[in-house]
């Protein structure tokens, strides 16, 4: 496994390695979600590269950048344990100089939900996926459901600007109790561990009244409120049924529906969707 900081390295890496190549992007503290990631680039191409890189400018003024987890040693080694091809750990000064001063905004699929509660991040999530593009030219780049509007806006933004990639959305790994693994989870105290669950539990009412028929989307969005209601270390922010291509609330389920909701509890806040309708 190579591991490289400067972008002059890693062009260098990369151009060495023939055949398909898939990128796994990542803010690192990795876990079994983003492993598993790993895993399908490795089952679908010759050669794997993962980044590493807490991306300032995804994150607002008043949000967790200066206290986001990381432990690049132990990143390294369950990468290496898995045989990844190559590593990019570039700094801020590498991706950010002093005058950089272009972005990517994928306009109407990144205004409702996150782009409503966090103004600016998916322009920086656009922003730095578009720049490991170029960086790495992947054949195939994958991302998990558990951040369903950036997948989203990745691939509007893929389409869009002509990138020669396609882009593979991977199903979001759970713990046991079916909280969506999150790199975030480990600010949550054990009381707050606990009532974390709740997001889950209110996509499963959502999708046991959509198994039984309902398609009136008022209602879908009901039952998630109702059991998020019971908890009441829950604050919650957006509770949605929506398209799952443009993201516009649905009134009705004709086929496709994504149910998605962001939740604090305590100081933390939660994401977590269920995609239902697929055939
Ligand atoms: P990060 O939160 O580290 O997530 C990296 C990738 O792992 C994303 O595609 C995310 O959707 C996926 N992922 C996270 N939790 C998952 C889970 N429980 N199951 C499956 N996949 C999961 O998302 C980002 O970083 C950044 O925004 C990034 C795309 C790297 C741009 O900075």
């Amino acid at each position: 496994m190579q591991v490289v900081t400067t972008l002059a390295e890693l062009r260098a890496a990369r151009a060495a390695l023939t055949g398909t190549f898939g990128l796994v992007p990542t803010m690192g503290y990795l876990h079994a979600g983003h492993l598993s990631l790993v895993r399908r680039a490795q089952a679908e191409c010759a050669h794997v590269g993962v980044s590493i890189y807490v991306n300032p400018i995804q994150f607002g003024p008043h949000e967790d950048l200066a206290r986001y987890p990381r432990d690049l040693p132990r990143d390294l080694a369950l990468l290496q344990d898995l045989k990844v091809d190559l590593v990019w750990t570039p700094t801020d000064a590498e991706m950010y100089p002093p005058r950089f001063q272009t972005h990517v905004t994928v306009e109407r699929v990144s205004q409702p939900l996150e782009g409503a509660r966090r103004p600016g991040h998916l322009r920086g999530v656009a922003t730095v996926v578009a720049k490991l593009f170029n960086a790495f030219t992947p054949d195939k780049a994958y991302f998990g459901q558990k951040d369903a509007q950036q997948a989203a806006v990745i691939r509007q933004m893929v389409a869009d600007l002509n990138f020669p990639l396609e882009v593979v959305v991977c199903p979001t790994v759970r713990e046991p109790d079916g909280l969506a693994m999150s790199s975030r989870n480990v600010y949550l105290s054990p009381t707050e561990r606990q009532a974390a669950t709740v997001l889950y539990r209110a996509l499963c009412a959502a999708q046991a009244r959509f198994d039984a028929g309902e398609r009136d989307a008022t209602k879908l969005r009901a039952a998630m409120s109702e059991v998020l209601a019971a908890e009441p270390l829950a604050h919650v922010e957006y509770v949605s049924a929506a398209d799952p291509d443009t993201l516009d609330e649905l009134e009705r389920v004709e086929t496709r529906v994504l149910l998605s909701l962001a939740v604090r509890i305590g100081a933390t806040r939660l994401i977590d969707n269920f995609r239902l309708g697929d055939a």
